[in-house]
């Protein structure tokens, strides 16, 4: 969920950015011109040049199917030099990239030049900070990124996961229950898609579930400012959302500290002494779980839909034998990825890809691409929930950033799918669905469906 643009999301904020944080009257246009203005002149000009990973996150027709300029990466080799550094769209090196000790996700902001710095230390303001700027665990290394892991993981072990099925379940059933049966056509992102993996997440949270609008549209607005490049205008649409949502999850935690409940975030907040998080890290990490809770799974579940609609005797053999749904989600999860890009840099000289990957080189890991890699998957363009090895996907990633949620994702889905299935069996897709405008994560804005 790394970008690829050089960004300050990847930085570790210099030592004076942190002292001097707080909102500034111009924060909100330096912040801009920083993360996403210079960075999208640059990949304006990529673009003009032909540079794929520029095209890839700037080019409008791309956004929609990436998946041909994919293969003309592919077909010039496992690491592509570009205008953003290298970019793989090979499983294995990808692979290799994401477990490696010699790559990481932080860049460190003190090697940038002066004024560059003080840009970054003037518009730092943690109210604003979004899921993949630091101390958020997505964009640090070990061994901050291993202390602020651990103290989440034990709610995301396979025995955990297990135990919240009947929960995953009910919520599913209660928002069926909600569509509405008669009428015309509905829209199944809002309705259920985007629905069932927030109400999930802020239950696992202790967050009031009533206000899970308020989520929807926070989580929309913040999951934009992933992909480099965005103009003003939805910058500062951004801002103002991640503002909100720090302002309520303060006062949220407030009040479990005066009176803590059984929740993942009454724990983190109560957490003793030796352990405490520093108030930076705490909302980091609850608006990483909150975003990542349902910013992916919204995509998984509606480029499902799409894919069995456009695949009615997969559909069909799925509802008379519904121990098909756990590999039937993998090869969606394969073949139109949640996450379709993240990135790496260099620590040191690596040795990659028959070739040497310089310290400092940053690349760009196509994680949709890695997923087709026709060396590894077979006719990969080919959608089958029968497929062997489609759990071989790196749609979760790999190595120390494997998704933390990967197996509550599964869960909603298998869930989620074969609910949907169960209660309307005759369900179309209704008119064309629309893609939402994001490049890094890949899903729908509206899928209108009839029930049947
Ligand atoms: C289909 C759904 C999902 C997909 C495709 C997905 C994908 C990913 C990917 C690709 C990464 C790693 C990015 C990188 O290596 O740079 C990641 C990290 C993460 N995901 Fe998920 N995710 C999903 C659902 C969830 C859910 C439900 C949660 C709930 C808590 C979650 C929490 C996280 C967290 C906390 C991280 C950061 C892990 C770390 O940095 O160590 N994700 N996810």
């Amino acid at each position: 969920m790394t970008t690829s643009a050089p960004s300050t999301r990847n930085a570790r904020p210099a030592r004076r950015a942190r002292r001097t944080s707080g909102t500034r009257p111009a924060g909100t246009a330096v912040r801009w011109v920083v993360r996403h203005g210079l960075p999208g002149l640059w990949l304006a000009r990529g673009a003009r040049r032909g540079d794929p990973a520029s095209r890839l996150l700037r080019d409008r027709a791309v956004r929609d199917d990436p998946f041909a300029l994919y293969e003309q990466i592919r077909a010039r080799g496992p690491l592509v030099p570009g205008s953003l550094g290298l970019v793989t769209t090979s499983h294995p090196v990808a692979h290799a990239i994401l477990r490696s000790d010699g790559f990481g996700v932080g860049w460190d902001a003190a090697s940038a030049p002066w004024p560059m710095r003080r840009a970054i230390a003037y518009g730092d303001d943690p109210d604003v900070a979004g899921v993949a700027e630091p101390p958020s665990m997505l964009v640090l290394d070990p061994p901050e990124h291993t202390r602020l892991r651990r103290l989440v993981s034990r709610d995301f072990t396979p025995r955990a996961v297990a135990a919240y099925e009947p929960l995953v379940r009910r919520i599913a059933d209660e928002l069926l229950d909600a569509l509405p049966h008669r009428g015309g056509p509905v829209d199944l992102v809002p309705a259920y898609a985007a629905a069932l993996p927030v109400v999930v997440i802020a239950e696992l949270l202790g967050v009031p579930v009533q206000r899970r609008e308020d989520f929807l549209r926070w989580g929309a607005a913040a999951a934009a400012t992933l992909d480099p490049g965005l103009p003003f205008r939805r910058y500062a649409a951004s801002e103002r959302a991640l503002r909100a949502m720090h302002a309520f999850l303060r006062d949220h935690v407030a009040r479990l500290r005066r009176a803590p409940g059984q929740d993942l975030v009454s724990r983190l907040a109560t957490l003793p002494e030796e352990e405490a998080l520093t108030e930076r890290e705490l909302q980091a990490t609850i608006m990483l779980l909150l975003g990542a809770g349902f910013e992916t799974t919204v995509n998984l579940l509606g480029n499902a839909v799409v894919l069995l609609d456009a695949h009615r005797d997969q559909w069909a053999a799925l509802a008379a034998d519904p121990s098909g749904w756990d590999g039937a989600v993998e090869e969606v999860l394969r073949l139109d990825s949640p996450v379709q890009i993240t990135g790496r840099t260099a620590r040191a000289d690596v040795d990659l890809g028959g070739r040497t990957v310089p310290a400092g080189t940053h690349v760009t890991v196509l994680l949709g691409a890695a997923n087709r890699d026709p060396d590894v998957f077979p006719d990969p363009a080919r959608f089958d929930v029968s497929r062997a090895n489609a759990r071989d996907h790196l749609a979760f990633s790999a190595g120390v950033h494997y998704c933390l949620g990967a197996g509550l994702a599964r869960l909603e889905a298998v869930v989620g799918l074969r609910a949907l299935t169960e209660r309307f069996p005759a369900l179309r897709v209704a008119g064309a669905p629309v893609r939402r405008d994001l490049r890094s994560l890949r899903g729908f804005e509206h899928l209108p469906v009839t029930l049947g």
